[in-house]
């Protein structure tokens, strides 16, 4: 992986392929190599850059509270480093959050964007405070009971699973618990979707029990230029559950 210094932190990521350039941001709570298995389908169209988000794989963890704009101002920092005006952007749940985020503050700056198993609505008051709640048990615990719990939550399919397991069992607790604070801090951006004029590809499986497929139709039925490609049988990791296939939907981002 490179790394690049700027906004007080070093921010790894990975880049790979030819063609216009892709940046997928991952989910929670999870890092760059969630799209190992979708990135060589991509790669013969486009340009894929794959950063870890401050906080995750083997970006700076910091224990200041930050928000989904400023992880989103570090996507903007990379992509002027590279020398990237206008992008494509896909985002995986809370990656979806953050595409959001850089979508409203750099409307300039989209070509398309992509939300993968994620949703514009923001957080009940019950869903917030349940954020808060995991952030206080990762700060004293640490994230490993979460690394046992949450990968039955995300797939059916014990190889996921166990990815899944591998992958959060990784990641360091200050990171987790500013994710899950600037999760619960997120604004809504269903409104802004409505007015937007670039393209928006849904990609939801039917299965997901994490987000239900029910918050990408609401986008659709909302925004004027979105489209959803509905996964038959995956749930919260199309990316690993079903990966030719998620790659097809983020192809219509090109
Ligand atoms: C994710 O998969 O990124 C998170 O579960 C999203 C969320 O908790 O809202």
């Amino acid at each position: 992986m490179k790394t690049l210094a700027m906004n007080g932190i070093n921010l790894a990521y990975t880049r790979g392929g030819n063609g216009v350039p892709l940046l997928l941001v991952h989910g929670f709570p999870l890092d760059s190599t969630s799209w190992n298995e979708v990135r060589p389908f991509l790669e013969d169209d486009f340009d894929v850059i794959t950063p870890d988000l401050r906080g995750f794989g083997q970006s700076t963890t910091l224990e200041t509270e930050y928000t989904v704009t400023d992880m989103a101002d570090d996507l903007a920092g990379l992509l002027d480093h590279l020398g990237i005006k206008k992008v494509a952007i896909a985002g995986h749940s809370m990656g979806g959050y953050i595409t959001l985020a850089f979508a409203k503050k750099y409307p300039e700056r989209i070509n398309a964007i992509g939300l993968i198993s994620s949703q514009a609505a923001s957080d009940s008051a019950e869903r917030k405070e349940g954020r808060l709640k995991s952030a206080q048990e990762v700060a004293i615990n640490g994230v490993s009971s979460m690394a046992q719990t949450m990968p039955e939550k995300l797939s059916a399919n014990p190889r996921v699973q166990s990815l899944a397991r591998d992958l959060i069992s990784r990641q360091k607790n200050a990171g987790v618990v500013g994710a899950l604070k600037a999760m619960a801090a997120r604004e809504d951006y269903l409104s802004f979707l409505k007015g937007c004029h670039f393209p928006i590809v849904l990609i939801h499986g039917d299965a997901d029990t994490l987000i239900p497929i029910d918050r990408s139709k609401e986008i659709l039925a909302a925004a004027d230029h979105a489209r959803l490609l509905e996964i038959k049988g995956a749930n919260h990791m199309p990316m690993m559950e079903f990966p030719e296939q998620t790659a097809k939907g983020i192809k219509l981002l090109k």
